[in-house]
C-alpha cells in the first residue's frame, strides 16, 4: 500500500508541474499560466439544462450572473490546481446523469443506497444526483483536495441545505475512508482512474472493495480517457504520463480484486457541452471518452 507521501510523488500532476506543489497553499502558489489550451476564458453558450440547474437549485436568475459565479469559482480553483476539466468547464457537464445507469442509481438512492463519488473536485455530480433525487443524505463526496470541497458550498451556494457529506481523503492512505469499510452500495468515478498508473489502479480497486458493501448488485460506474487500444499514454502538452482505457483493459483491471464482475464499457468522442472545439489539440491524437460500468456478481 502506498502511503501519502509516496503518493504524492507518484501523482502525474503534481511530479510533472514545477510550479505547483500539493502542500502549498494558494496565497503561496504561483499562479497557474492560463495562456494554454485547457484553459477556456469564457463559455459561448451555456446549455438550457444548466441555466435551469443554476436557477432552480442554486437559486441564482439569468445566464450572465451564472456565467460570473461559474467564472469566479472556476478561478479560485484553477488557481489551487490547473486541472483541464476546471480550465475547460468539463465539471459543468454533471457528467454522472451521461451515463446509461443513471436512472437506476437515482432509483437505488431513492430507495436509500449509499453512494460515494470518489475525487469528486467541486462535488457537482453529488448536486446533480441529490436534484434528481429528492434526497442528500445518503450521499459522500471525497477528494485529496479539500479545497475543492469547500468551493462546491461556494458554487452551489447550499451549506444550509445539503446534507451530504463530503469528506477530505487520499485513496491511497491506508485508512482510506475507513468509516465507510463494507457500507456503499455505489460508487463513481469521474475523469479518475486515468490519472494513475495501471498499478496505482489496481491499488484503488483494492480500495474500492473494502468500502464496497460485500453483496452482488454492488456497482462503481464512471468515465476517463479512452482508446481503441488501451496502456499507458503521455499526454504531451500536459506533460502528464496517464492511462487509457480500452474494453479488455478495464474489465481486466476489476477482475484484480478478486470477486466476479460484470463489466460493461463504451468509447464515444472526447468532448465536452461547454467546450469550444477548436480547443482539442491539447488530448493528443486517439484519445477517446470511456464510459463504463461494474457490477459485482
Ligand atoms: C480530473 S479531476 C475530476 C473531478 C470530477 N470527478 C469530475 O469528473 O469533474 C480529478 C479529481 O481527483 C482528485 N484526486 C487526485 N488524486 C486523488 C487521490 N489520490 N485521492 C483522492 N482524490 C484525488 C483531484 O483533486 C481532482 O478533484
Amino acid at each position: 500500500m502506498l502511503t501519502l507521501t509516496q503518493q504524492d510523488q507518484l501523482n502525474p500532476w503534481l511530479t510533472q508541474t514545477s510550479n505547483v506543489a500539493h502542500n502549498q497553499t494558494p496565497k503561496d502558489t504561483p499562479v497557474p499560466d492560463k495562456n494554454v489550451e485547457w484553459y477556456q476564458p469564457e463559455i459561448e453558450s451555456l446549455p438550457t439544462a444548466t441555466v435551469e440547474f443554476f436557477e432552480k437549485y442554486v437559486g441564482i436568475k439569468g445566464e450572465k450572473a451564472i456565467k460570473a459565479h461559474i467564472y469566479h469559482i472556476r478561478d479560485k480553483a484553477w488557481n489551487i490546481l490547473p486541472y483541464p476539466c476546471i480550465g475547460l468547464f468539463r465539471f459543468l457537464d454533471f457528467s454522472i446523469h451521461l451515463s446509461p445507469d443513471y436512472p437506476e442509481v437515482v432509483r437505488r438512492v431513492q430507495g436509500g443506497a449509499t453512494f460515494l463519488d470518489l475525487g469528486c473536485c467541486f462535488g457537482q455530480d453529488i448536486r446533480k444526483l441529490a436534484y434528481d433525487a429528492g434526497t442528500s443524505e445518503n450521499l459522500i463526496g471525497c477528494d485529496l483536495e479539500e479545497s475543492f470541497l469547500q468551493l462546491g458550498y461556494e458554487l452551489f451556494v447550499d451549506s444550509a441545505t445539503l446534507k451530504s457529506t463530503f469528506v477530505p481523503g487520499n485513496v491511497f492512505a491506508e485508512d482510506f475512508l475507513e468509516q465507510y469499510h463494507g457500507k456503499i452500495d455505489i460508487i463513481y468515478l469521474a475523469s479518475f482512474l486515468h490519472l494513475f498508473t495501471e498499478g496505482q489502479q489496481k491499488t484503488v480497486i483494492g480500495q474500492i472493495k473494502k468500502l464496497l458493501r460485500p453483496q452482488s448488485g454492488s456497482m462503481v460506474f464512471g468515465r476517463h480517457l479512452g482508446a481503441e487500444k488501451g496502456g499507458p499514454f503521455k499526454m504531451e502538452s500536459i506533460g502528464w504520463d496517464l492511462y487509457r482505457h480500452d474494453q479488455q483493459t478495464i474489465s481486466d483491471l476489476f477482475q484484480v480484486s478478486g470477486d466476479e464482475w460484470k463489466v460493461t464499457s463504451s468509447l464515444s468522442r472526447y468532448g465536452s457541452a461547454n467546450w469550444n472545439d477548436d480547443r482539442r489539440g491539447w488530448q493528443g491524437g486517439e484519445t477517446k471518452q470511456m464510459m463504463f460500468t461494474a457490477v459485482r456478481l
